[in-house]
């Protein structure tokens, strides 16, 4: 039987988790550790690109852990740990490096974005962002990463590295890593501001969080975006009416979308009514996230038995990487 293909992703400690992340990314990685070899990992070195203090770090990095674990990840079954406690990562980073060049890494459309947003801290790391990436992904030998559209080009420079490591010395030892794009299969989840999607970025109020308190839901989404309400039977809804039915299809049942629908096509909706109930259902929806978050941010114990587990596996793998790597490249036998 061929063994199954390693599944790997990195995840940015930006943030709380809210519903548009639940069923984009963290959906995809539950039902992924079900079938695969996952490794998912937080992105900690990477967060040094905008030098947050030890103390913020420290904080969302926990956080993080605990919310993934709230939506499902389960430690037994996925491979759940912090990029910094494997450091071997930073030496196949170092060795990535020699062989990436400045034309190639600047024309990286992120490392172009992010430049422009801090324009006081093009550093280093922030042009090298794709070989750290590529060293994540590499260093557990990974087959598939799952990553949106943005992370795309990242992935193709990861393609490159480890090609161009294997032609160099003249080795098949690199799988070359393919990115596994769910954006398609994505159930887009728009904000509660009228437009768009749920984002952190949009604004207070746009998006609901996983760990978020029922009252505070409630007050959200009765404060969403409407209009004055239908004039003609059956009429086409405007965006933001469109998006508390989306959101309804998430979290709600036939029965109630089919109710608002049929009252909004004979123009005898009332959104009150409508966001009382959706309120209602997203409260349901997010209740046992909520209280696996609040039980898990008690358990300082639990917590570090996962990411020491994690870690004591992923790095177990990594440092073969790193052993082999360097007999490849003609380095003494160290560890
Ligand atoms: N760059 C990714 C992001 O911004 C995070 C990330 C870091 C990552 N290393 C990775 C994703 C390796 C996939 C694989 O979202």
């Amino acid at each position: 039987m061929e063994k199954k293909p390693t599944v790997l992703s990195g995840i940015r400690p930006t943030g709380n988790l809210h519903l548009g992340n639940y069923f984009g990314a963290v959906r995809n990685f539950v039902k992924m550790q079900e079938t695969n070899e996952c490794y998912f990992f937080i992105a900690d070195y990477h967060m040094l690109t905008t030098h947050p203090n030890p103390k913020d770090l420290q904080g969302n990095v926990r956080q993080v852990i605990i919310e993934y674990l709230a939506a499902g990840l389960d430690p037994d079954k996925a491979t759940l740990y912090l990029q910094s406690d494997i450091p071997e990562t930073a030496e196949l980073y170092l060795f990535l490096n020699m062989n990436a060049y400045l034309g190639e890494l600047e024309r990286v459309t992120t490392f172009k974005e992010k430049a422009r947003k801090q324009p006081d801290n093009i550093n280093a790391g922030l042009l090298t962002y794709p070989t750290l990436m590529a060293s994540d992904i590499i260093i557990q030998r990974a087959h598939l990463v799952p990553v949106g559209k943005d992370q795309e080009q990242n992935l193709e420079m990861t393609r490159t590295f480890a090609r161009r490591f294997n032609r160099m010395y003249k080795v098949d030892y690199f799988p070359i890593p393919k990115a596994f794009n769910f954006d398609d299969e994505l159930v887009k989840i728009p904000g509660l501001d009228g437009s768009g999607k749920m984002g952190k970025s949009e604004g207070e109020g746009n998006a609901i969080f996983l760990c978020e308190d029922p009252k505070s839901i409630r007050k959200k989404v009765m404060r969403a975006v409407t209009d004055s309400g239908p004039e003609q039977m059956n009429q086409e809804k405007p965006e933001a009416i469109q998006n508390l039915f989306s959101l309804m299809e998430v979290v709600s049942s036939s029965e109630t979308i089919q109710f608002f629908d049929d009252h909004y096509n004979n123009c005898t909706i009332r959104y009150g009514d409508l966001k009382k109930q959706l309120a209602e259902d997203i409260v349901s929806f997010t209740r046992p996230f909520y209280e696996r978050i609040q039980e898990l941010s008690a358990n300082d114990e639990y917590i570090s038995r996962v990411i020491n587990q994690g870690a004591e596996k992923a790095r177990a793998n990594a440092m073969k990487t790193v052993r082999d790597v360097r007999e490849i490249i003609g380095f003494r036998k160290i560890y």
